[in-house]
């Protein structure tokens, strides 16, 4: 087991973690961190094998916080419910079952005439900021239309919106740590039921009279095929809100920041839209919105020297894998030239996410319509970012119209 002095994941935040990744990728790629009791794994080679290994799975969420609750004899009724239907949290074969309803169930969200919508609010809210002279690109821009399109997925009223994600961000936490401790679990049990009510209550709605969004189309399949209670189809509902808010609004502001700072690469882009996808793949790779994800084999692994036995948990770091120089030449570039593997931004394998197509559309129409105000600049204040490990997006990106 390779010991480094000490454990440079105590502090990781994310105005440190790069230099912290670069550290472990070149001196102990495959690193025992006491701080999270798991083997850390910075390589792109190593997460990206780990990530599609068939014998390696994610945790079950579910069982851990029963026995936890077992033990300590707390009634956490609301997590326990939404952690079985954290598809990340399954395994197979439910884990199959529930990813098949999941992505179908937001298949159905290009039917929303999404390109349109996602455009003129995009466009809107900065017009608005135009109109006052400033804006916030994190609060009120990629936080507002990451909730746009989740909320209109679902069906969620709009004036819902705001209050859902105050509630949801304080679940976002339960995934800074492998097994979150027994009273994050108490607190987190306190915000999922909230969440939890309110999807309830949303299903119940669409069960009396069903509408042309998502809460509606997960009742029919999962009557169809799960033949799961409302409140297990309320715990998807929550899971796709938390899922899909944070990280797209991470992506969208994190992209609009990379823009802002490069203004040769803002001018190339403004000059040939045709470069927009290559573009957001580069800002998704380097802002990587979910830096790590966490698995445990089911056998024996053998990776760089290091044995890893069965059962024991890993971190899969794929901020770092996603700026390995080995496999992305100037990783910290925007590289609009660049060829080679995918990045792993949406990890890989059996859990990769269902969302990243719907993600990456969004953080593309949002470029356009940044690249579309000329004369938008950053403001002086420097931004502000959440001091999460994992999931960590910009709060404050003020920006200003010149
Ligand atoms: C830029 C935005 C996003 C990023 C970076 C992202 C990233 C990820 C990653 C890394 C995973 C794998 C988790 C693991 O392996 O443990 C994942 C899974 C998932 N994501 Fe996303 N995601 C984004 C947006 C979304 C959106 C918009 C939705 C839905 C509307 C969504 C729904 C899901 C679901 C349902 C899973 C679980 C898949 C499974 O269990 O098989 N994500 N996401």
């Amino acid at each position: 087991m390779t010991l480094l002095e000490r454990d440079p994941l105590s502090g990781l935040c994310p105005a440190n973690r790069y230099g912290i990744y670069c550290e472990l990728r070149e001196r102990s790629p495959v690193y025992w961190s006491t701080v999270h009791s798991s083997w850390v794994l910075t390589r792109y080679a190593d997460v990206s094998a780990v990530l599609r290994h068939p014998n390696a799975l994610a945790l079950d969420g579910a069982q851990f916080v029963e026995s936890l609750s077992q033990r300590g004899k707390l009634n956490l009724a609301s997590v326990a419910q939404l952690w079985s239907s954290i598809s990340f949290f399954t395994r197979p074969p439910r884990h199959d079952a529930v990813r098949r309803i999941l992505a179908q169930a937001l298949g159905g969200i290009w039917r929303l005439n999404l390109p349109d919508l996602l455009k003129q609010r995009a466009d809107r809210l900065l017009s608005e900021g135009e109109r006052e002279g400033s804006i916030d690109l994190a609060s009120g821009y990629g936080k507002l239309l990451a909730l746009f399109v989740i909320g209109a997925a679902l069906g969620v009223p709009e004036e819902d919106l705001l209050e859902l994600s105050g509630v949801a961000g304080g679940m976002v936490s339960a995934f800074e740590r492998i097994l979150p401790s027994l009273r994050s679990l108490v607190k987190l049990d306190k915000s999922a039921a909230p969440l939890l009510d309110y999807f309830s209550r949303l299903i119940q709605l669409r069960r009396r009279s069903g509408a042309d969004d998502g809460a509606s189309l997960l009742v029919r399949l999962a009557d169809q095929q799960l033949g799961c209670s409302d409140r297990e189809l309320a715990g998807y509902c929550t899971f796709f809100f938390v899922a899909a808010e944070e990280t797209t609004s991470a992506a969208i502001s994190g992209a609009a920041h990379l823009i802002l700072q490069r203004p040769a690469l803002r001018a190339q882009l403004s000059g040939d839209l045709s470069l927009v996808p290559q573009a957001a793949r580069e800002m998704l790779r380097l802002v990587s919105p979910v830096q790590y994800v966490w698995r445990q084999v089911g056998e024996d692994l053998r990776l760089e020297g290091q044995l890893i036995r069965a059962g024991e948990p890993l971190m899969l770091v794929l901020g770092a894998a996603n700026r390995d120089p080995g496999v992305f030449r100037n990783p910290n570039d925007v590289d609009l030239e660049r060829k080679g593997p995918e990045s792993l931004v949406f990890a890989a394998g059996p859990y990769r996410c269902i969302g990243a197509q719907v993600a990456a559309f969004e953080v593309e129409v949002a470029m356009r319509a940044l690249l579309a105000k000329p004369r938008i600049q950053l403001a002086p204040q420097p931004p502000v970012s959440s001091e999460r490990m994992n999931i960590a997006p910009l709060l404050q990106l003020p920006a200003y119209f010149v």
